[in-house]
């Protein structure tokens, strides 16, 4: 009798446990920052090419939320209608959508979410500023269709490379952001993965780099694009720099597989279960033979 007992809570737990796996909505990913995560792959002369390599293809399970809120097939340029004030080229998203669908695909259907703008420096996205406030909309409108926000993917800095005083704030200004966001969506421990600069229009990328090299927050991870291949501007990724830079970012992802920065936070709940379900397997098969056991313990 007790044994059933404890077989019925085992399984309950067990039902809960996928229950909340289970995903039902939209794997939904969050592009932000400026130019190279906007896309300027194959822009030269504020023109683009208009190559799309096949790694960023189109896929019937990527959709793309538009500037005025809907879900559409994803194709680059990602962020056309949000950073319109410049030609915009291929990004690393697609590419970034179609590796992590090949790494897992039990990932679903992706939502990918453009609104990162060229040009703006770290204290434009400021929580209240128009980037910041837009972020969230987007992401709330995003979220209302059904899903889950699986993660941030942020490549800004280059404009904070011009003065000093920037790129010596840029750490407190950028982890603050990353605070900000996570707050404002009431998520804690999202997932974070930001990118290290390749090119910078000061010359404070190397300090820039060091504080995004040296952050070290719950479930962020930092991937670097140094030595990735660039237009003749000299600043922005080319097209196949962007299909790497997509690929390094689905690799990342999810970041307790890889990294050593996970949050211990968002672990617990795991390892609690998990020795919940060992006690309970342990009960099961103590109460199997429940009336020596209950002898014993009368006799303690
Ligand atoms: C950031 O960019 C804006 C707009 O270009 C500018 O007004 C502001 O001074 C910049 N802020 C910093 C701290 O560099």
């Amino acid at each position: 009798m007790i044994s059933l007992l404890f077989l019925y809570a085992y399984l309950f737990i067990f039902s809960t446990i996928e229950l909340s796996n289970a995903d039902t909505g939209k794997a939904i990913f969050l592009l932000a920052g400026q130019s190279n995560m906007a896309g300027r792959g194959g822009v030269v002369n504020d023109k683009w090419d208009g190559y799309i390599p096949p790694q960023s293809s189109p896929n019937t399970a990527i959709l793309r939320l538009s500037a005025d809120l809907n879900w559409q097939p994803a194709t680059e340029p990602l962020h056309r209608d949000i950073d319109y004030f410049r030609a915009c080229g291929v990004g690393p998203g697609m590419a970034f959508a179609n590796s992590l669908l090949t790494k897992d695909s039990g990932i679903g259907v992706i939502g990918l979410v453009p609104c990162a703008v060229g040009g703006t420096n770290i204290s434009e996205w400021v929580r209240g500023g128009h980037l910041y406030n837009q972020m969230i909309r987007r992401t709330q409108a995003a979220l209302e269709g059904g899903g889950t926000v699986k993660g941030l993917l942020w490549y800004q800095g280059e404009s904070d490379t011009v003065s000093r005083e920037d790129a010596e704030s840029y750490k407190r200004r950028s982890e603050r952001f990353f605070d900000h966001v996570r707050s404002d969506l009431l998520l804690p421990t999202l997932p974070i993965i930001q990118v290290a600069l390749a090119s910078g229009a000061g010359s404070y990328v190397e300090k820039v780099r060091e504080a995004q090299l040296g952050m070290w927050l719950v479930n962020l991870r930092t991937i670097d694009a140094k030595g990735l291949g660039l237009e003749p501007d000299g600043l922005h990724l080319t097209t196949p720099s962007q299909v790497t830079l997509g690929e390094m970012l689905a690799q990342a992802f999810p970041l307790d597989r890889h990294s050593p920065v996970t949050s211990k936070a968002a672990r617990t709940p795991y390892n609690f279960m998990t020795t919940f379900l060992k006690l309970f397997r342990v009960l099961i098969f103590s109460t199997l033979d429940y009336p020596n056991c209950f002898k014993r313990q009368a006799n303690t």
